[in-house]
């Protein structure tokens, strides 16, 4: 009963204190994840109908200058065949994703200073050209204000970046000294005032989480109002320091999927790649807690296997563009339909 009151208090006023999220996360249950779930898809149905937006997903280099301890492109990851894509190869991508009814096109990278701004301004530009009706993501990490602000004149329109967590001892204890939260805040700051649309978001079960982490990352979001939220589990991956480490959960993760909608309704939210790796059913489950976006791998089918952040990962099947048609059937599976639209958040 308490529980479904702090459900409907944030259905009312979109925010709980730091304590009620704390209650609420511990004190979850399966009947209370279908309550919030149905109202969840509600609210969804009410500013997205029941539209899955797509993204065709580019992941275009695997190098990467950092060193997160979670992350299997991590530079110490010196077994790793490492890839670049050319400007040709990008292009290609898009030309294939682009008849398959992509309309957003995200390019997603380790933080790869080979890419300097004047390579990326040109991949920007030549994107822009060919596809005028495409959004263009970018998923690159942290800059200087000026290079956002230079790709966001040549004409990409999205920004995705985790914070991660947005508590700075747990932050710290996922990442080596020579990164910074408050740097990270800063950028997506930034890339607001700049005016990208832009996304953060979490891992789900990162070690060391806890349920005041988690309270902390919903307070954060909801000061931040993002255009987007992406989570989903972490997953170990067994180049990296956290190989031994748990697994986040499918149910963490759906639930905090259903209190994002509830705190914010128009937010864009993926069922993501690594929900889909935990369970099969994954995605679905994603949608029917409250998500609404997918955004299938685009990437040159030989280098999806490198571009390794957690074991397993799904770059197959309806995690395909090519597979598109699988996702769109198992879309209509649970009463929703693949549309081609851009998709553009309806948050402001
Ligand atoms: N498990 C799950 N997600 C991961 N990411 C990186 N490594 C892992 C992992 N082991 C996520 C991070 C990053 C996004 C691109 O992938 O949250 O922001």
């Amino acid at each position: 009963i308490k529980m479904k009151h702090l459900i409907d208090k944030l259905e009312r006023e979109k925010a709980l204190t730091k304590t009620e999220w704390i209650t609420l996360l511990n004190g979850r249950t399966p009947d209370l994840a279908e309550y919030l779930f149905a109202k969840a898809r509600d609210i969804r149905h009410q500013h997205y109908g029941r539209d899955i937006y797509i993204r065709g997903l580019i992941e275009f280099t695997n190098y990467c200058r950092n060193n997160c301890y979670y992350c299997g492109i991590r530079r110490g990851n010196e077994g790793l065949k490492r890839y670049r894509l050319t400007e040709e190869e990008i292009l290609s991508c898009c030309e294939q994703g682009y008849a398959l009814g992509f309309r957003t096109f995200v390019l997603q990278g380790g933080e790869d200073l080979y890419f300097t701004q004047e390579k990326m301004t040109h991949i920007i530009c030549s994107m822009r050209e060919k596809y005028p009706d495409c959004a263009i993501t970018l998923s690159i990490g942290e800059r200087e204000r000026e290079e956002y602000e230079a790709y966001f004149a040549a004409g990409a329109n999205r920004f995705l970046l985790r914070h991660e967590t947005a508590n700075e001892a747990h932050y710290r204890t996922l990442h080596p000294a020579e990164l910074d939260l408050n740097h990270r805040k800063a950028c997506l700051r930034n890339l607001k005032k700049i005016g990208y649309q832009v996304g953060s978001g979490i891992m789900v079960g990162s070690p060391g989480q806890t349920a005041e982490h988690l309270a902390e990352d919903l307070l954060f979001l909801k000061e931040l109002n993002p255009h987007m939220i992406g989570i989903g589990p972490f997953i170990p991956q067994k180049d990296t320091p956290f190989r031994e480490e748990k697994a986040g959960t499918l149910e963490l993760t759906l639930f905090l999927l259903g209190l994002l909608r509830l705190m914010l309704p128009k937010v864009l939210l993926p069922s993501t790649t690594a929900l889909s790796t935990i369970h099969p059913d994954g995605r679905k489950m994603g949608i029917l807690a409250g998500a609404n976006v997918v955004m299938p791998n685009l990437s040159p089918q030989e280098n999806r296997k490198l571009y390794s952040l957690y074991d397993n990962k799904r770059s197959m099947g309806d995690e395909a563009a090519e597979g598109l048609a699988l996702l769109k059937a198992e879309m209509e599976s649970i009463g929703y339909r693949v549309v081609s639209a851009r998709g553009d958040s309806l948050v402001e």
